[in-house]
């Protein structure tokens, strides 16, 4: 049992892999957070907390002659507010009789086999491995709330997560304010917290900085996980690096407004506080109602490397579902970079039998398919097929393509209106604006308002009708604005603050119906790209477009940012044409395959136009993602260059589960004249093992990784190389 309760000293102890997770409901009743990192023995770890009596940090009154007892200086597992813990709460509400104070303290707890769920919410689940459940339930006696505190250990993959359920056990309305999905604290240490931000086009680009007095703030206000700012942050011991050094990894399982606070406080102590942003946030809570947060998935490994190989492994096997979670990812090519609107039958299907000639294996018709979709200023909304484009309508180009061996893909973007649509003329109500107000435009569109019953059962029959009538086995499911003018009529003025949950409370429904209803259908997430990376979205769509930018050199860094947290197999990577329609760089069609081919591969150019010599080079670069897939897709990836090489190469290899392959990628961003070669050393093998390098030498794997290996030297215009290494002495 990985859950442990001491009924002598009221300790629970929880215990994974190499880590283990500490608090104790102490002489008040509050639960004190006691540790969180590598595994201690049996060690009540309260040994390690000394408390004084601190200035201007007050006592609870049952402990008013105790002045070193205070709420102010003590790490606990979810706060009180208002009644001197002035630090970042976990709470917030306000009650009937106008007060904003409460406190809660342990009540009861349970020890459950298997992982919890959450009510309409997507949460990490488990496949009947050994998977515990601690439920503490905490009360505040006059405020009549409990908050049920959910801990779910997946003792092998060396990960926690945890929820809170908030109820109201009173006779009055609460309405909550802020409600987090958890506190952490780390009460000892110097730490550096690394962040992933960005922008359309450059997203998760790792910043790590040291913690300084006062709060830290990773937020998104923009109706989604954001590509500014993604809900996963890692908190790492000052010196830590790939290898080694403590870190910690906090990654929200919410696709809208989020908001993760971390403060450095007075004493040291570093406090970090996430869930559902707070900000616009008001939720009615009925007597006997609850309300349940989004999930947060933590884990503290020994090195950031270790931390990614723990959320690769959970994400694949315990987030991602249905039938393409572990199976092979059909290789695509996607039209948008080769006709972007314009589109003709004859057009597509140029593109398509040269796919299929050079081995691909699914065709995504992406945006501008339907009626009166021209441009990105209609269409929207009318889910019809464009006959004057497509005069066979969907049903005979869709026919054409299965003829030709492909398997047929379709963009969607049904969270969106255009004012110019029929949807729009027929309920202009449906699309979310403040009253009185012109709404903020973005692309000339408006976002449907999901939280209304009436948007949800149309987009499901829409969704639905299309899947029915036509063959289509793959959808991408787009979100090209970010949400503004919140409000919806169908709620009353005093609860506009839940609009935006119950937009992702239904968005998720949404997928769930489809999901289960088309497990056969493969969804790509997408968002402008990757303004919906994370681990909500994954629950729902294997893999999500990671970036509207296709420029390898560019998204050699929003890889590496997206792979801190991601598995490559959620990764879509594809090719482009050179020069790139984002940046105008020029880059080899190899190097374009060695970034592509460390995510879920496909094409997106014009394949009619290329010359002989690049349909084989794509020949040829197709079957090697498919003999690469198993060990990118279900090995472990290694980081081999830090930031500080970034500006002169990458480099980074992936090693087969079994450890008998591993394939080593250089991409040179900047090659230097008359400069040393570049040189790895290679991790994660075997060290007795023998292994073949590129059919040039063999070696053991101790050599590899510590006497490394030295690149040859690569010139010219953004050179890449991939390196074999194939165990031989089975
Ligand atoms: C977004 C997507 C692109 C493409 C366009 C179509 O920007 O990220 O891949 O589908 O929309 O409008």
């Amino acid at each position: 049992m990985s859950i442990r309760f001491d009924e002598s000293t009221k300790a629970f102890t929880l215990e994974t892999k190499t880590g283990c997770y500490q608090m104790k409901v102490d002489e008040l009743g509050y639960l004190q957070h006691l540790y969180y990192g590598p595994k201690v023995g049996q060690t009540n770890m309260s040994y390690a907390f000394r408390t004084y009596d601190h200035g201007f940090s007050g006592n609870p009154y049952d402990m008013r002659l105790n002045r070193a007892y205070s709420l102010d200086s003590m790490a606990q597992e979810y706060t009180s507010f208002g009644v001197g813990d002035f630090r970042v709460t976990s709470i917030r509400a306000s009650f009937a009789d106008g007060s904003r104070c409460a406190e809660f303290r342990y009540e009861s707890h349970e020890i459950l086999d298997g992982k919890y769920a959450i009510p309409g919410l997507p949460s990490v689940y488990d496949n009947g491995e050994e998977v515990h459940t601690l439920v503490v339930t905490l009360k505040d006696i006059a405020a009549n709330i409990k908050i049920k505190l959910y801990y779910g250990v997946f003792a092998e993959q060396d990960i926690i997560t945890r929820a809170a359920e908030i109820f109201n056990s009173g006779s009055d309305i609460v309405w909550l304010r802020k409600a987090s999905s958890m506190c952490l604290e780390l009460p000892f240490g110097k730490w550096d917290m690394m962040h992933f931000h960005g922008r359309h086009c450059m997203e998760r680009q790792p910043e790590r900085v040291p913690l300084f007095h006062g709060i830290h703030t990773i937020v998104s206000g923009r109706g989604m996980s954001s590509h500014q700012h993604n809900p996963f942050v890692i908190v790492c011991d000052r010196e830590a690096t790939e290898d080694a050094g403590a870190c910690y990894g906090v990654m929200l399982m919410y696709s809208g407004n989020h908001k993760t606070e971390i403060e450095r406080d007075q004493f040291e102590g570093v406090r970090i506080v996430t869930g559902i942003s707070d900000d616009r946030f008001r939720w009615e809570l009925k007597p006997g109602a609850s309300f349940h947060t989004p999930e947060v998935i933590l884990t503290c490994a020994n090195g950031l490397t270790q931390l990614s190989h723990n959320y690769h492994r959970l994400i694949r096997h315990n987030v991602v579902r249905g039938t393409y979670k572990l199976s092979h990812r059909p290789v695509l090519i996607n039209n948008w970079e080769a006709t972007y609107f314009d589109i003709t039958e004859e057009k597509i299907l140029s593109i398509a039998e040269k796919a299929k000639e050079l081995g691909i294996e699914l065709f995504v018709l992406d945006d501008g398919w339907f009626k009166n979709r021209n441009d990105d200023n209609a269409g929207l909304g009318d889910w019809i097929p464009d006959t004057n484009k497509l005069p066979n309508g969907l049903g005979g180009l869709i026919k054409k393509i299965n003829a030709l061996g492909l398997r047929f893909g379709l963009w969607i973007e049904p969270e969106m209106v255009n004012e110019d649509s029929d949807l729009y003329r027929a309920h202009p109500d449906w699309a979310m604006r403040a009253p009185n107000r012109a709404p903020m435009m973005s692309r000339n569109q408006l976002v449907l308002d999901l939280s209304r019953q009436e948007v949800l059962d149309y987009l499901y029959e829409t969704i639905a009708g299309l899947l029915e009538k036509y063959n289509i086995t793959y959808i991408k499911w787009d979100f090209n604005r970010s949400i503004s003018d919140v409000y919806s009529h169908s709620f009353p003025s005093p609860r506009q603050g839940e609009v935006a949950h119950r937009y992702y409370l239904n968005l998720y429904k949404l997928y769930d119906m489809l999901t289960k209803r088309f497990p056969h259908v493969l969804f790509e997430g997408c968002a402008g790209g990757g303004g919906r990376f994370d681990a909500g979205m994954l629950a729902y769509s294997p893999q999500i477009w990671c970036s509207d930018n296709t420029d390898p050199i560019s998204r050699l860094k929003i890889q590496y940012g997206t792979s801190f947290a991601y598995p490559a197999c959620t990764v879509c990577a594809h090719v482009s044409a050179s020069p790139n329609h984002q940046t105008g760089r020029k880059t080899p069609l190899s190097t374009r395959g060695v970034v592509a081919m460390s995510g879920s591969f496909g094409y997106e150019l014009d394949l009619s136009l290329l010359t002989d010599e690049d349909c084989a080079e794509i020949k040829e670069q197709v079957k090697r993602y498919k003999e690469l897939e198993p060990i990118v897709h279900d090995g472990k990836l290694y980081r081999l260059s830090q930031t500080g090489d970034s500006t002169h190469y990458y480099s980074w290899e992936y090693v087969s589960a079994d450890q008998n392959r591993a394939v080593l990628n250089i991409v040179v961003t900047n090659p230097l004249a008359n400069s040393a070669p570049v040189h790895v050393r290679l991790k994660g093998l075997l060290p007795d093992a023998v292994y073949r390098i590129n059919d040039e030498f063999e070696c053991n794997g101790s050599a590899l990784m510590i006497g490394g290996y030295t690149f040859p030297r690569l010139t010219g215009d953004y050179p890449a190389m991939q390196v074999d290494i194939i165990r031989i002495d089975r």
